[in-house]
């Protein structure tokens, strides 16, 4: 097993916490970073008590600060970074942009000019499939360009993957981009979910509505796909967390910049999810299309996931009931978050 320190950024969030948990039980030390705006000490402390204080420290600190740099001065094991912090709410995005930017993208260029001015030339980014824009043809795979994302924290996605390519180009340092899909589930034991105080994936809020934790309708919007429904790929919060160690180690040993789609290279409708969460959940809940048709509703979008299973041996092996019954177990036990 390995001892190689990782600095984890947005560690106490919903994805970030995931991983720091798959890093932990691979071997690895952790130094995790949040300012906690959105996340949460509550799953961090659980690692702790689980895998001891000297694997997991924690640090609150804000990137757009020069906290991370501080951080780094501290620590000086820290071999790469993983960086999951960003704000991710598309809606607020749209209402007040300049947050995104300055958070997204001031506090990724911040950590990142921090890194190179530590040598540390390893970087994780939590890219997303926005990254593509309007997707006609899926499935989409990573030579395709990268286009004007439908909403201002997409693009801040873009721009971060821009600033990446250039570090790259300058031989500043070795990113590897992963444009993660429909992310859903908890951790296999159920007890590191999605503890968002305000949950927008379908799933998150189908499984609090079939649980009665707040009232949820389902309306679709109509698209032309076989059940009238948009079809997403929806990937295991686990299984996308092993993706990003399976992509830190091949980053350590190839030195070399890369991006890769983290989906399961199927789509589900969301029909289908929400039928599946009726069924294993034993809930009923209103279905039906919404009564306007919202326009630039992408009828169908997933990955192709075969870049990333040739290159880092990565598949999603988690499938969608076994998500719901994650989240569930997670959201029984957490009805208002941490
Ligand atoms: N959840 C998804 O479906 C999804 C899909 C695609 C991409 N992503 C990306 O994955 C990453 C993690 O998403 P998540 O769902 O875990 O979100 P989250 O809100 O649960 O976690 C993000 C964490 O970052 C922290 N943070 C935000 N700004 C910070 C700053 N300036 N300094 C320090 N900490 C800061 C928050 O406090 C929070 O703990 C994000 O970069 C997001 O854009 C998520």
């Amino acid at each position: 097993m390995t001892t190689k320190t990782l600095m984890v950024t947005g560690a106490g969030g919903y994805i970030g916490s995931n991983s720091v948990e798959v890093l932990l039980q691979s071997g690895y030390r952790v130094v995790a970073v949040d300012n906690f705006s959105q996340g949460f000490r509550e799953p961090l402390e659980m690692l702790q008590n689980e895998h001891g204080e000297d694997k997991l420290v924690v640090y609150t600190s804000d990137l757009t600060e020069s906290g991370a740099h501080e951080v780094m001065k501290q620590e000086p094991e820290i071999e790469g970074i993983m960086h999951f912090a960003a704000l991710l709410n598309v809606g607020e995005s749209m209402l007040v942009p300049e947050k995104y930017f300055t958070n997204n993208i001031i506090g990724t260029q911040r950590l990142l000019h921090a890194a190179i001015d530590q040598g540390i030339s390893r970087f994780i980014f939590s890219s997303s499939c926005t990254v593509y824009g309007d997707i006609k043809n899926p499935p989409v795979d990573e030579t395709a360009p990268l286009q004007r994302p439908a909403s201002a924290y997409g693009h801040t996605k873009k721009m971060c993957e821009e600033i990446l390519q250039w570090y790259d180009q300058l031989d500043k340092l070795k990113y590897i981009s992963l444009r993660y899909f429909n992310v859903c589930g908890a951790n296999d034991a159920g007890t590191l979910g999605d503890a968002k105080r305000e949950t927008f994936g379908l799933m998150q809020n189908a499984v609090k509505g079939a649980l009665g934790i707040r009232p949820f309708e389902f309306n679709y919007q109509e698209v032309d796909t076989p059940d009238g429904s948009p079809i997403r790929d929806y990937i295991n919060v686990v299984d996308l967390a092993i993706g990003h160690v399976k992509a830190y180690e091949y980053l350590e040993s190839n030195n070399t910049s890369d991006a890769f789609n983290l989906g399961t290279g199927h789509g589900t409708s969301v029909l289908e999810i929400v039928n599946t969460i009726k069924e294993v959940l034993g809930a009923d809940f209103p279905t039906k299309p919404a009564a306007s048709r919202r326009t630039g509703e992408i009828p169908q979008i997933f990955a192709d996931a075969a870049h990333a299973k040739e290159v880092l041996g990565w598949v999603a092996t988690r499938d969608i009931k076994k998500s719901i019954e994650t989240m569930a177990v997670f959201y029984k036990n957490h009805p208002n978050g941490w």
